[in-house]
């Protein structure tokens, strides 16, 4: 992949009869180097979490366990929700996209690879703020 849009990502799944594995690399199977990670578990299904865009950092979202949904937004009107509830399925995110992440099972655990070391700066939480950005962009 070297386009910079949102789109699922499958990765493969190394199964033996021991039970399966699955290898993330950064710079290949994600189109960058991974700086961070987290993952965010025991969120109740009412809970939005995300809420912001950031101007520089581009993600990787996967269930490993459980269920989610993320609702992104280009600040230009389009908008798209994906469903992330396999542990080999990821969802790759470019920079400048507002993320809203919601409907957790109780068993989720959503990791998060990002491209960036944290950086409170580069986080836009004012969608206003980020709709006249985005729209000042190309
Ligand atoms: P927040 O960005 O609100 O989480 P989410 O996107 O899942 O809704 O982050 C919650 C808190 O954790 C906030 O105080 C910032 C802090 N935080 C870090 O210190 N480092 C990080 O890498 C992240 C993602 C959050």
């Amino acid at each position: 992949m070297n386009e910079k849009k949102v789109q699922m990502l499958e990765f493969q799944q190394r199964g033996d009869e021991r039970g399966r594995l699955v290898v993330v690399e950064g710079e290949s199977d994600v189109p960058f180097e991974i700086k961070r990670i987290f993952y965010i578990y025991g969120s109740d299904p009412d809970v939005i979490r995300g809420q912001h865009a950031n101007k520089k950092t581009e993600f990787v979202l996967i269930n490993v366990a459980g269920r989610s949904k993320v609702r992104i937004k280009d600040g230009k009107g389009n908008e798209a929700v994906f469903s992330l509830n396999r542990p080999h399925t990821g969802i790759y995110l470019p920079n400048m996209v507002w993320k809203d992440m919601y409907d957790f099972s109780g068993d989720s655990v959503l990791l998060c690879l990002a491209s960036e070391h944290y950086d409170a700066e580069e986080y836009i939480r004012n969608y206003e703020e980020f709709e006249k950005l985005a729209n000042q962009m190309k």
